[in-house]
Parts: C-alpha cells; sequence; structure tokens
C-alpha cells in the first residue's frame, strides 16, 4: 500500500512539473518562479507561523490585475491534475483491493446472505427482479468544461500506459500544454440540448463498455456462490435521464426541447448499436449454425453475417427515420420499417446465440455477442428513459386560468377537497376539458405543449414525470389529468416530490389520500412512486431536521404502501455534497429505514458525480456493484427498526436543529446581508455552469436561489453553513443534558444516525474558519462581523461535538485517506481563497473583466480542490 501512495506522489509530482515547464515556456521564468513563491509561503502559511501567512497575502495582494487570472489558473489547474492522478489511484488500487477480495465486495455479501438463512431462490429472484434505476441529471455542479474532460481523461489513459511501462511522457506534456492554452470558464451557457449529448456522451464513452462487464462478472459471481447465474436480458440497473426533461425553474427547457432530445437518445442508441454490430459481424464469420437459423438466412454461406446484415439494415434505416423526424421532413416517412423496439433487436441476437450454443460454439456465444444482448437489456432502444420534471404550481396555474376562462371562479383559491373533487371528476369525465378557441398565457401554453410530447411519445422512452415542490394530492391528480387530456394512452407514472419539511411531514397523508381513491389506485397498478428531495429539505429546515424528517416520511410511506398493498419505489433526489443528502451511496441506501428499499430504487446522479463515479469504465463497474450489493442487502436484511428511544432522541435534537436553523437563516435579519456580502453567491450566478438560472425566480430573493448555489456559495468560503448549522446547538444541548451515552449507542447501532454524523465530520473537515474569517476581513462590514464570528465559534462546537460523539481526538482520524487528500491540497487551495477575497473585494469596488475571468477560475479551482462544488 505504501508503495501505492508512492506511486501517487510520483504522479503527482510528475504532472505538477510538466505543468510548471509549459507554464514557464508561455510566461517566463520569473512568472514561475512567483508561482512557486506563492505555493511554498502558502505551505509555510499551513504549517508555520502567522508571519508566513502575512507573506503569503502581501505577495498575493501585490499581483496586478494581469498576474491574477494566471496565477488562479496555476493552481486550478495543478488542483485538476491531483485530481487525476488521485482518480487514477484509486482504480490501481481498486485492482489490488480486488485481488485481495475486499470484504465488502459482493461475493461476500451473497456468502453472507446465504449465511443468514436466505434461501438461494430468494436471492436469484430478489436479483431478477431488482431495479435500480440511475437518473443522471443536467444539475449545474460539474464546473469543468468537456473539451478538457476529454484531454483528463486522455491523461488518465497516458498514465495507465505509464504503469504498463509504455512511454507517454511525450503525449502527457502535449495534453498538458493543451489544457493551459484552453480557457477553463466556458463562454456560453450550455444549451439543455448540450446537457443532454453530454449524458449520452458519458454513456458512450464509458457506461457502454462498463454494463455489459458489470453484468458478466455479476453472473459469474452469482453463479460461483449460488450455482446459478442471472438471465442474459436480465439488468438490475438502467438509466435514465433528466436532461432536456427536467423544466423546474428553467424555461431554457421547451417542449420542442424534450421532443428533441426523445429523438436523439434513440439516434445515439442506434449509432452505438450498428458500431456493436459491425464488430460483432467481422467477427461471426462461422458457417455451422442450427436449424432455425438456418430456415431464417437459406442457404447463405455465413449465416450469422447474413442475419447481423439485415440487423445492421435495420438500424440503419431507425436511424434514417430519426433523422427525418428531426429534420421535420416530410410527414410521410420513406423508411417503412424502423426497429423501435428492444425486442426486435434481441430476437435476432438470441437467434444467433442459440445457434452457437448448440452447435457447440458456446465459447465463441460469450464473446461480443453476449456483451450486446447484455446492453440491451439495460439501455433498451432509448438508451436511457427520459423524466420529465415540473413545478406544481405550473400546474396549478393551468387549472387556474381553465377555470377562470370557463367562469368557474379561481382553481388556486379553491379548498384542496374542491380541487380533488373537480379533477377526479374531470379524469372521469368521457368529454375534453380544454376548451375551444381559448388562448391560454404562453406559461400555460408550454406545459400544454409538453404535455402533448409526452403523450405521444413511446411509453418506452419516458420515465416518470416528475411534480417538485409537490404538497397536496391535487398535485398529482392535476398532471394525470392534463396529461390524459393531451391524448396519452397508458398510465404514466406521475410522482410527487416532497421536498420541504412540511411537505416531508405530510407526506404519507397525502400519498393516503390519493391511494384511497379508487380510481387513482387503479391507475398505479400497484406501484407507487414517491421522490424525497434532500437538498431543498435541508436547505428549509437545517440538515438535521431534514434528514430526520425524510426518514420519518420514508419509514412512513412504506408502512402505508404495504397497507394498501402497493409497490413503493422510493426516488432519491440526492446531490453530491452532505448538504444535498450525498455521500457514498451504499452507505447512504444501508442507512435507509427498513424495508424502504423493497428491490427497487431511483436516485439521482447529478453533475461531477457522474464523472467520479462513472466516467471511467473500471470506476462505473465499481459503482454499479455497490449498488446492487446495498440494494440486494438492505432487500433482503435490512437493519432492525430504531429503537424508541433513539427516535425520541431524533425527535429532540430535530426539533432544537430546526429552531436553531431557522433562527439564524430566516430570522436574524443580520444573516442575509452577511451572506450576500461573504460569499460570492452573486458573483456565481454568471459562471456559465448549466443551461438553468440560479434562482427559481428571477427577482427572488435568497429564498428562491436553488439549493446547489446556496451550498456552493458557503463551501467556496469554507463555512460549509448548510451542512451543520442547527447540529452545533441539537448535539450541544444534548451533550448538556448528560444524553451522550445514549448517542453513543445510537452512533454504534444506527446505520442512519451513524452516516448523519459521520458526513457531517466529513464536512466539518473540510471546514476552515481561518479561510472564513480572512473572507469576512476583506468583505464584511464591522456590524456584520459579530453574526461571522458567532457562526465560527458555533462551528467549532459542531466539531468538538462530533468528536465527543466519536470518542476521537481529531477529525476523520479513522478516515486518514481522506484526511490525507484535504491535507495535501490545502497549500494549492489556500491561494485561491485568498485571491477569491482579494478579487471580490476588487470587482465589486471598480468592476474589470479581467477581474471577472481570475474569479471565476478561483471558483472552478477552489470547487476542484474540494472534489465538489455544492
Ligand atoms: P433542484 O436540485 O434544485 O433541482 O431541486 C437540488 C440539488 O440537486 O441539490
Amino acid at each position: 500500500m505504501n508503495d501505492l501512495h508512492e506511486a501517487l506522489r510520483d504522479d503527482v509530482r510528475m504532472l505538477g512539473d510538466s505543468l510548471g515547464q509549459t507554464i514557464e515556456k508561455h510566461l517566463g521564468k520569473k512568472f514561475l518562479e512567483k508561482i512557486e513563491r506563492v505555493r511554498k509561503l502558502a505551505k509555510a502559511g499551513r504549517h508555520g507561523t502567522e508571519k508566513d501567512r502575512d507573506n503569503l497575502l502581501t505577495e498575493l495582494k501585490g499581483l496586478s490585475e494581469d498576474e491574477m487570472l494566471p496565477v488562479a489558473r496555476g493552481f486550478t489547474q495543478f488542483l485538476n491534475l491531483a485530481n487525476i492522478a488521485e482518480e487514477h489511484h484509486r482504480v490501481r488500487r481498486h485492482q489490488e483491493i480486488c485481488d485481495l477480495e475486499a470484504a465488502d465486495s459482493y461475493v461476500q455479501l451473497l456468502k453472507r446472505l446465504k449465511k443468514e438463512g436466505i434461501g438461494v431462490t430468494q436471492i436469484q429472484q430478489t436479483l431478477a427482479e431488482m431495479q435500480v434505476d440511475l437518473v443522471l441529471t443536467a444539475h449545474p455542479t460539474e464546473v469543468n468544461r468537456r473539451t478538457l474532460i476529454q484531454k483528463y481523461d486522455a491523461i488518465t489513459d497516458c498514465l495507465r500506459g505509464l504503469d504498463r511501462g509504455e512511454s507517454e511522457q511525450h503525449r502527457l506534456k502535449e495534453l498538458i500544454s493543451q489544457i493551459w492554452h484552453t480557457n477553463e470558464i466556458r463562454q456560453v451557457r450550455p444549451t439543455p440540448i448540450d446537457e443532454a449529448k453530454w449524458g449520452f456522451a458519458v454513456i458512450e464513452n464509458s457506461l457502454w463498455e462498463a454494463v455489459p462487464t458489470f453484468l458478466k462478472r455479476l453472473d459469474e459471481q452469482t453463479h460461483a456462490i449460488l450455482g446459478q447465474g442471472l438471465p442474459l436480458d436480465c439488468s438490475p440497473i438502467r438509466f435514465s435521464s433528466w436532461m432536456g426533461g427536467d423544466r423546474d425553474g428553467n424555461p431554457n427547457v421547451t417542449a420542442v426541447v424534450t421532443e428533441e432530445v426523445l429523438m436523439l437518445s434513440r439516434w445515439m442508441a442506434a449509432d452505438l448499436y450498428v458500431r456493436d454490430i459491425d464488430v460483432l459481424r467481422a467477427e461471426l464469420s462461422m458457417y455451422n449454425c442450427n436449424q432455425e437459423l438456418r430456415q431464417r438466412v437459406g442457404d447463405a454461406p455465413e449465416p450469422y453475417r447474413q442475419l447481423l446484415g439485415e440487423v445492421r439494415d435495420s438500424l440503419v434505416c431507425t436511424q434514417r427515420w430519426i433523422k427525418e423526424r428531426l429534420d421535420q421532413e416530410s410527414e410521410v416517412s420513406s423508411v417503412l420499417c424502423p426497429m423501435l423496439t428492444p425486442d426486435k433487436l434481441l430476437e435476432p441476437l438470441m437467434l444467433c446465440h442459440r445457434s452457437l450454443v448448440e452447435c457447440g460454439m458456446e465459447i465463441i456465444a460469450e464473446g461480443p455477442l453476449e456483451d450486446i444482448i447484455r446492453r440491451v437489456g439495460c439501455f433498451g432502444m432509448t438508451l436511457v428513459r427520459l423524466d420529465i420534471r415540473q413545478s406544481s404550481d405550473r400546474h396549478a396555474q393551468v387549472f387556474e386560468e381553465i377555470s377562470q376562462f370557463y367562469g368557474l371562479g379561481s382553481y388556486i383559491h379553491w379548498t384542496e377537497e374542491g380541487r380533488q373533487a373537480f379533477l377526479l371528476k374531470e379524469l372521469q369525465s368521457k368529454r375534453p376539458l380544454i376548451p375551444r378557441g381559448w388562448h391560454p398565457s404562453p406559461e400555460v401554453q408550454e406545459v400544454l405543449d409538453t404535455c402533448k410530447v409526452v403523450a405521444e411519445a413511446d411509453p418506452a422512452s419516458l420515465g416518470s414525470y416528475v411534480i417538485s415542490m409537490a404538497s397536496h394530492p391535487s398535485d398529482v391528480l392535476s398532471v394525470i389529468l392534463l396529461l390524459r387530456e393531451m391524448g396519452i394512452s397508458h398510465d404514466m407514472r406521475v410522482v410527487p416530490l416532497f421536498e420541504t419539511l412540511d411537505d416531508l411531514d405530510s407526506a404519507r397523508d397525502c400519498v393516503d389520500a390519493l391511494l384511497s381513491v379508487p380510481w387513482y389506485k387503479q391507475y398505479t397498478h400497484g406501484h407507487q412512486e414517491v421522490m424525497i428531495g434532500y437538498s431543498d429539505s435541508s436547505k428549509d429546515a437545517g440538515q438535521l431536521a431534514a434528514a430526520w424528517g425524510q426518514f420519518k416520511a420514508q419509514e412512513a410511506l412504506t408502512e402505508l404502501c404495504q397497507a394498501h398493498d402497493v409497490h413503493l419505489t422510493l426516488f432519491h433526489g440526492r446531490g453530491g455534497t452532505v448538504g444535498r443528502g450525498g455521500g457514498p451511496s451504499h452507505t447512504a441506501i444501508l442507512a435507509q429505514p427498513p424495508g424502504s428499499v423493497d428491490r427497487s430504487l431511483r436516485v439521482t446522479e447529478q453533475g461531477e458525480m457522474i464523472r467520479f463515479k462513472f466516467g471511467i469504465p473500471e470506476l462505473a463497474v465499481r459503482n454499479l456493484e455497490l449498488y446492487t450489493g446495498a440494494v440486494l442487502a438492505a432487500t433482503l436484511s435490512p437493519e432492525p427498526s430504531p429503537k424508541n428511544v433513539w427516535r425520541d432522541q431524533m425527535e429532540k435534537m430535530a426539533e432544537t436543529g430546526l429552531q436553531a436553523y431557522r433562527s439564524v437563516v430566516r430570522h436574524d435579519a443580520q444573516f442575509v446581508p452577511y451572506f450576500r456580502a461573504v460569499t460570492p453567491e452573486q458573483e456565481l450566478s454568471k459562471l456559465p455552469l448549466g443551461s438553468r438560472p440560479a434562482k427559481r425566480k428571477a427577482d427572488g430573493g435568497v429564498e428562491s436561489l436553488r439549493a446547489i448555489p446556496w451550498i456552493f456559495a458557503w463551501t467556496q468560503i469554507r463555512l460549509m453553513l448548510p451542512a451543520w448549522l442547527g447540529s452545533d446547538t441539537a448535539l450541544e444541548a444534548a451533550v448538556r443534558n448528560n444524553e451522550l451515552p445514549l448517542l453513543h449507542d445510537m452512533y454504534a447501532k444506527w446505520p442512519f444516525f451513524r452516516s448523519y454524523v459521520d458526513m457531517l465530520e466529513m464536512v466539518l473537515a473540510k471546514s476552515d474558519t481561518r479561510l472564513t474569517e480572512y473572507y469576512e476581513s476583506r468583505l464584511v462590514s464591522d456590524e456584520l462581523k459579530v453574526l461571522g464570528s458567532s457562526l465560527r465559534h458555533r462551528l467549532s462546537v459542531a466539531v468538538e461535538k462530533v468528536l465527543d460523539i466519536k470518542q476521537r481526538k481529531e477529525l476523520l482520524v479513522d478516515n486518514p485517506v481522506i484526511q490525507q487528500s484535504i491535507d495535501v491540497r490545502n497549500p494549492y487551495i489556500d491561494p485561491l481563497h485568498f485571491l477569491q477575497a482579494e478579487l471580490l473585494y476588487r470587482d465589486r469596488n471598480h468592476p474589470d473583466q479581467r477581474l471577472e475571468q481570475a474569479l471565476m477560475v478561483t471558483m472552478a479551482g477552489i470547487s476542484a480542490g474540494m472534489r465538489n462544488t455544492g
């Protein structure tokens, strides 16, 4: 292991040196020396005296407007290169660990389940029925441009080559030079179509290869332990997408965009299959085949190639058919037989498979042919299923305009009962509701147009229709009615997203009211999906109260759906960072309430996390395995329910935490001015990260700020407030009341509480009050500094209490890898923070294009250093 750490250090040094040479070549020896000086001072500033830190600040303050950008770029790119080396190292280490059969591996899990007395058939069946749906979103948390990500990936390839003893030095230099001479900040915002294409590229570049590898391994391991593998076309994991479908607060995602994205994903799928079939055709040159295939292809000398040739033609036809639609060519298609369903593709492939096996060529059948069959099982003919998301008030607005048009009064002023009665009556009526000759507002028209696109789309290309900020049954019924009005012919999953604390608390009652309506229950076909919003609830109530609210809501929904005899799928809207419900997926799954993970689960995968988890095939395979194992374990061997004393304690702490959080965020008049002054919140909205605006309402205040920039802003100044504010007070009160032994017990035995404490610890370890204090000293008026210092004090209380619970003297002592990674990065991130504070100060006083550019680079660099944005 030590050798491996040495290897990581060597890689980082080599990449850093190469970056240094590039900078020197571009900006001269003197400039490189300046950067080196800053780096050394930063290092000394971390480990030395106040004086070293002062020297660093003096050096940075002395930089001219023109020097700030290249200095910021130097540190930012260094951090990016360090990330690549670390990522590569993780894969390298994983390979080693794999060889040693890691304790958390899938094989160990199967053995454990068997030992616990769970029957082989039950395990098999659970695997065959398992539906883990990873939903790729376009959430704007990836700071890196795609073109740079591609170069970073190429560097990873070089590092692998070097490990194999190949000579890659020249290529590495070339890539680093390309990176240095490329602007790291996007000039324009990506469009939703760009975002969707980005999602397809992740599939093309990584998941397309990873999925069959993962499934094959799963099959082999299952076979080895249980004596029976998995059906060839079984895929416990699938992918959905929000890219081009999520229009919540994003006016750029229109009905036209969604329609185009639906077509593009089909095109992309067909294209990838054409490439696969070409490879397969080249390989399957055999002449021997079974009777069935012979009958199909007549006397063709190479029967497999003959049949695959037809498959290829159909796929190419499909692409033409799609292109005609994308180009909006003639209404009547010239293409006769597009291949639109997975069965059409599977049928000939399975025929080839049977024939090869029957003719004694199993070994050939198990090659690329099985890979393609497995891909069809996972990706179908549409690659991903597109979800739609829209906010509940936009649907209500449609009914408001309709009710006004008919002179029925104002829908939004009706009682909930009144709305439900109206919607249910209309849902069961045979005549249409939408008036002829009615001219709705453009916003309402857009909602209707979207519903029409959805209604007309192939059901296999669609996932769920998610309603954000859902509270009441009418929010769900109204969407079903709109889809029906637009002519949908299947019962699409319409999913409430509960994302405030109040809505989480009343989620059970809402779903109960729905399932108690016989019409609705029939509509569900025995399956209810509910989405839990992690980040907005945390922003609303603070992390502690929100986490408890989420837990209780899921528990109550699980019980409720069992009582209604309806299968529940929980859809977790988690972000990458802790304040947005992030953290290791398998830990999170195992920490869910018992019974709530029952074979199915949906979860969002966002921004940079998509790259970290699925960007490289090896890592993707690993993460797919982790998901499968965690869902299998949580389904078959759930943790026991928490004890009542634990629940009572949690209830009490959540209440204290909630009051403490809101008394600052909502009720302290100084809070918003402090937030605006000390963080780069306002400036962040200029960073063109994604297609959607930073706020739900353009003229809204902090309450309308989306959860991502909210957390992003606090991360940049290292106060990490959303992740701990409230926990400090709650934990302190518990300790004061002599409840520490109880907290120890909860930590030791309750995965939910353990995961909450461990995540809190991780965020606290990333906080740095000295840096926050520096931002304050540069940017905040004296009057607001009082709040700042109280917050910093509270953060230190949170640290103390976490250490009390963990019975440790320092944060992260049990997790030296993360601690080391934070320590190594700090000297490189520090100059970026100091620069950022300086830039904010200068730009707020004398706005300047050069400063803004440098400011954005510091934001990107700090995100790279912290390994996520917000
Ligand atoms: P949302 O997501 O703002 O789209 O609901 C929040 C998040 O992912 O943190």
